[in-house]
């Protein structure tokens, strides 16, 4: 391997954010292809994530190992090694895609050029945002009629609090899409032509060079009016703004057709970030500094069925990762020689033997890690920030159907909670199970993994929607404060929590109790 600070520029690692529908698997599919990851179209995903009914993610299940090394994808184009993390579409799953972006150093947002921007879009992008990170826009499905591009684009400044810059312009769209003026690169790249006449160059003014049949169609005009519009109007362009999340470079294209997916490639590359420092309680940690280090941002468990095995996803922050390396666990101080590792090129999973900052390895698991743990090389100890949690809203009592089969249960849950599938909540005296869901899905997946991975059938009993709120100062909470309308539990960080079966009832506590000081997670 070259020098470290070399791999560590080459890296660019990203996910994908868009509402369901938009067309994230079918760019990805296409950014796969330029990459000589894939060698045709279809072979991403069995079934898309984004709008599976229960009945589907049990087919998933049963094609884990496609839907897996469809969640981390790399592959080499230009110099660069690309890192694509993929979300889940459903928004009942959006705290694992919360994690899923804790672990990137930008995003690709896609946008339906008929919808605009939708409601998982906006959620999704909140995050990154809080992040800082850099965002890139794709606005897709030119080859279809869509919305006016300006006004899509005015959507997007207003609704998500975004400037905007389009590096380049469609001309028509549907089926009088011609192709897009390149801002960027100063072209025009036409649609639905032989390679030969893909490009056309521009004159030092913007406009076509020659006797170029476009030049006459209106169409053409209109496009170079809306950029002259911009030209003079909009905003300009500033590397410094990308980086830091508060200017979107915006591109237009197809990803069905292929149009415009290349040049999308391209100048994303340029312009994306490297790995960058990394947050952690001891302050930030470089990514070319020599120690290897990273941390877990997911958890899968039996991926393969016949082996019943875990993987925890690390992102590396730093240094270089060489498969039999020692390293401690922070949370524990454990050490633990890192000898079964994958990495996730496409269609294959392959032993990985060396990567470094920005890559994401995969470790065989028994049960060793947690979410957002740490691990790092040698003695010396980082904690990297918190993932971030949600403050479930929909809690469920659950027990074992079968009273013999409590070990099962126990094991399962204890699993399914360190893979963040779940949050456990247990009550103080009779330690009786309680688990809390972001959406209603996660319980059918819950009931479903209970049966098929730990062979235990599981009674759920809904106790309601309920308000959660954890406590600042827990030594002032007294056990008599709890009733049947603000049950107190313990987190699985044994933190208090009051659960809260309405506002009225939390507000009804606090005039009690003004001395207690309640907050909520994200
Ligand atoms: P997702 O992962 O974001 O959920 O979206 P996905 O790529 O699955 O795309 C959703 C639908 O939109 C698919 O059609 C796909 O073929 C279509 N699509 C994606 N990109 C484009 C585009 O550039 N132009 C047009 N016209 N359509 C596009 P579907 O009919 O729902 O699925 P399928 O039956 O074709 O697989």
């Amino acid at each position: 391997m070259t020098n470290l600070k070399d791999e560590v520029l080459s890296r660019r690692t990203f996910a994908i954010i868009s509402h369901p529908d938009a067309g994230k698997t079918t760019l990805t599919e296409q950014l796969l292809l330029f990459g000589g990851a894939i060698r045709a179209a279809g072979t991403v995903k069995g079934k898309k994530t984004g709008k599976f009914a229960t009945s589907d993610w049990m087919e998933i299940e049963k094609q884990r190992g496609i839907s897996v090394t469809s969640s981390v994808m790399a592959f080499d184009y230009d110099g660069y090694r690309v890192n694509i993390l993929d979300t889940p579409g459903h928004q009942d799953f959006s705290e694992d895609t919360y994690r899923t972006l804790m672990a990137v150093d930008s995003a690709v947002m896609i946008i339906d050029s008929a919808k605009g921007i939708e409601a998982q879009t906006i959620k999704l992008f909140k995050v990154c945002r809080m992040r800082g990170i850099p965002i890139f826009t794709f606005i897709n499905k030119l080859d279809r009629q869509g919305r006016e591009p300006l006004e899509v684009l005015e959507e997007l400044e207003e609704v998500l609090g975004i400037e905007s810059y389009p590096m380049n312009w469609p001309i028509g769209m549907g089926k009088e899409f011609l192709g897009i003026y390149d801002r960027h690169y100063n072209r025009i790249e036409q649609f639905r032509v032989g390679d030969e006449e893909r490009f056309l160059p521009l004159d030092e003014n913007g406009e076509l060079i020659g006797d170029a049949e476009l030049k006459s169609s209106g169409l053409y005009q209109q496009a170079l009016e809306d950029v002259q519009l911009l030209n003079e109007a909009g905003n300009d362009f500033s590397e410094e703004k990308v980086a830091n999340g508060t200017l979107t470079p915006v591109f237009f294209g197809s990803a069905l057709t292929n149009f415009g997916v290349q040049t999308f490639l391209e100048t994303y590359l340029q312009f994306a970030p490297s790995p960058q420092p990394r947050k952690s309680e001891e302050g930030p940690v470089d990514p070319v500094k020599e120690e290897f280090s990273g941390f877990i941002f997911k958890i899968q468990a039996n991926m393969n069925p016949a082996h019943r095995d875990r993987i925890a996803f690390v992102r590396i922050c730093s240094g270089k990762f060489e498969r039999g390396m020692n390293v401690t666990l922070s949370r524990t101080g454990k050490s633990i020689k890192l000898s079964q590792s994958t990495q996730f090129l496409a269609d294959d999973r392959s032993t990985v033997n060396e990567a470094v900052s920005g890559d994401i390895i995969g470790l065989y698991d028994t049960g060793t890690y947690q979410i957002g743990d740490t691990i790092v090389e040698g003695k010396e100890n980082i904690q990297y920030e918190k993932l971030p949690q949600f403050t479930p809203e929909l809690f469920m009592r659950v027990t074992a159907k079968n009273v013999m089969k409590q070990k099962h249960f126990h094991k399962g849950i204890h699993q399914l909670v360190q893979e963040g599938a779940i949050q456990l909540y247990k009550t103080l005296r009779t330690e009786d199970i309680i688990i809390g869901a972001v959406g209603q899905l996660q319980y059918e997946v819950f009931e479903h993994r209970m049966k098929n991975e730990y062979n235990v059938d599981v009674i759920m009993e809904n106790i309601g929607g309920k308000i959660a709120r954890w406590i600042e100062n827990e030594a002032d909470v007294t056990e008599s404060m709890s009733s049947s309308r603000s049950i107190l539990v313990k987190d699985r960080h044994d933190r208090l929590v009051f659960l809260f079966e309405n506002d009225f009832a939390m507000r009804w506590f606090q005039d009690k109790n003004p001395d207690i000081k309640l907050y909520s997670l994200l």
